[in-house]
């Protein structure tokens, strides 16, 4: 646990995006005593994007990121978007409260919040799940080989934000690997029954990149429950709606916390 006994919120970024691109809901996170972690992994902007798969991901985020801050006495939420879902979805497999309490150990993973995370089964890769090519503004090998980048981000990303602030968001995007696209997810963790009740899906219903559809057929897939929420952004409501976001992130967290 933290100091105020509330779990640490983990930020899985989507692809091409780093943490630090949820900045602006920081503060309100901090206003309601929630603290947060940095949850990155290695395909995005990689040193060597040929060896950057999805699995690798999924075993960095656990190893290194989760399991540490489990063994510091904190219990987790995750709060993943995009293609973090991916990631998350793989990494928090039994890492659940309820398998972690079975094994002798205090604190589990307590909850997760999507944000219009992507979802794939397992041995499924991105690609796959969205259809089997990328999307026309996934610009393949750019700005080299083996890399992707969003293109123009602006418009398929923050559509709905401030667009004299284009600047400041393009210093969160990165090129990224297209091998973690294209390589299959080990089994999700959101799967398993001890998250029932513990699964959001924050929908944004005017998103250019995963169109509210296709998170809905990505939903329908899961074939388990979550608690839907709808958002009239773009995909970055953390960015065009970050006090909003917040409210909501801090409401589920909270009933997690006492579920
Ligand atoms: C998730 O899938 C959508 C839909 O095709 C895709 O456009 C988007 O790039 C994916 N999200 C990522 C890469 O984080
Ligand atoms: C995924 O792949 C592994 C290894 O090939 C296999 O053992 C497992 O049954 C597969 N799972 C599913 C759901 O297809």
């Amino acid at each position: 646990m933290s100091p105020t006994g509330l779990p640490v919120i983990l930020l899985v970024p989507g692809a091409f995006g780093t943490p630090e691109g949820f900045g602006p809901l920081l503060p309100y996170l901090s206003e309601a005593d929630y603290v947060t972690h940095p949850g990155p992994y290695p395909s995005c902007n990689p040193v060597d994007p040929a060896t950057t798969t999805c699995e690798k991901d999924i075993a960095f985020l656990r190893d290194n990121v989760l399991l540490p801050l489990l063994e510091q006495q904190k219990d987790v939420v995750v709060l993943a978007h995009s293609y973090g879902g991916v990631v998350a979805g793989g990494a928090v497999k039994n890492l659940d409260k309820q398998t972690r309490e079975a094994e002798g150990h205090a604190t589990g993973v307590v909850g997760l919040i999507y944000i219009a995370g992507n979802i794939t089964l397992e041995n499924e890769s991105l690609s796959q799940a969205v259809g089997g090519s990328h999307p026309p503004f996934i610009k393949i090998d750019k700005p080299s080989k083996g890399l992707a980048v969003i293109e123009p981000a602006m418009e398929v990303l923050y559509s709905d934000c401030d667009p004299a602030l284009g600047s400041e968001f393009a210093k969160h995007m990165n090129p990224h690997s297209l091998l973690a696209f294209a390589t299959p997810a080990t089994a999700p963790g959101w799967a398993d029954k001890a998250f029932d009740g513990r699964r959001a899906y924050i929908r944004t219903l005017k998103d250019c990149c995963n169109p509210s559809w296709l998170q809905d057929s990505w939903l329908e897939k899961s074939k388990v429950q979550w608690d839907v929420i709808d958002f009239e952004t773009g995909h970055m409501p953390f960015v065009s709606q970050p006090k909003a976001l917040a409210a909501t992130i801090v409401r589920l967290a909270n009933a997690f916390k006492t579920s």
